[in-house]
């Protein structure tokens, strides 16, 4: 795929057409923001480490029958994915109390749930991202009752299966959050990355934070903790 014109620079990527106009690029950055933009940082070699894990993770899914964006990963960044429309929806499942789970419901941190939970927020940095029910979202014609559905059936099968490739490693997957696209023929697939950014990952025996929030926490750390991730997902 040739390299075209930017089309779009988030908080951690970087979009660009091809000569395809069926797909797009995306190249991960080192930047690291947290609390909405609010903190900003770079973790080093945090591009390159999402790049790649997200790629394993989307192959090894779509083999198991989730319908994903990746189509070839191109160097250490840059990942060719289906061009889509992302669904302004943040999907988010937890297993196990944290984050703002733990704050808003004033529990403790580490509270492992019978069944997980699963919960919309609208994707909108002006709004701050607000959590929102499937009738919100409906009402806002976010979605459809029949995206929403499938979107809801994907997301459990990607904590079944990602639970497990974690376990496989000494991980416990807390909590993560996916978003979805509709390609131009109106598929639904997964979109966007699966890393240490949007998933907290701990360590099964120590307990120890292997994601983003030693970033968000000030913990230090988080350079080693991507890449320690990394290496027992890849071997290296
Ligand atoms: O902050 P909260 O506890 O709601 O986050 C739940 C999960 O969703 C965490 O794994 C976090 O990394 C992820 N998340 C994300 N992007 C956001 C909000 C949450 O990746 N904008």
């Amino acid at each position: 795929y040739e390299k075209k014109e930017q089309l779009y620079e988030g908080k951690a990527k970087k979009v660009y057409a091809t000569d395809d106009p069926e797909v797009v690029i995306v190249s991960y950055k080192d930047d690291a923001t947290a609390f909405n933009g609010l903190k900003k940082g770079t973790i080093s070699g945090k591009g390159a480490i999402n790049n790649r894990m997200t790629n394993n993770l989307m192959r090894r899914l779509e083999h198991k029958g989730v319908p994903t964006h990746y189509v070839e990963e191109l160097n250490d960044r840059e990942t060719a994915v289906k061009k889509v429309s992302i669904v302004p929806l943040e999907v988010i499942v937890r297993n196990i109390s944290a984050g703002s789970f733990a704050k808003r419901y004033g529990v403790e941190e580490g509270i492992v749930f019978d069944e997980p939970t699963f919960e919309f927020s609208y994707k909108n940095d002006d709004l701050g991202d607000p959590l929102l029910n499937t009738s919100h979202a409906l009402a806002l014609k976010l979605a459809t009752r029949e995206e929403i559905a499938l979107i809801r059936k994907y997301t459990m099968m990607v904590n079944d299966l990602l639970k497990g490739f974690m376990k496989e490693i000494g991980i416990d997957l807390v909590d993560f959050k996916l978003e979805f696209g509709k390609t131009s023929d109106g598929t639904i697939v997964l979109a966007d990355e699966i890393s240490p950014d949007t998933c907290r990952l701990w360590d099964e025996k120590t307990h120890e934070k292997l994601d983003k929030d030693r970033f968000r926490r000030d913990l230090g750390g988080a350079e080693e903790a991507y890449e320690e991730v990394m290496r027992r997902l890849m071997g290296e």
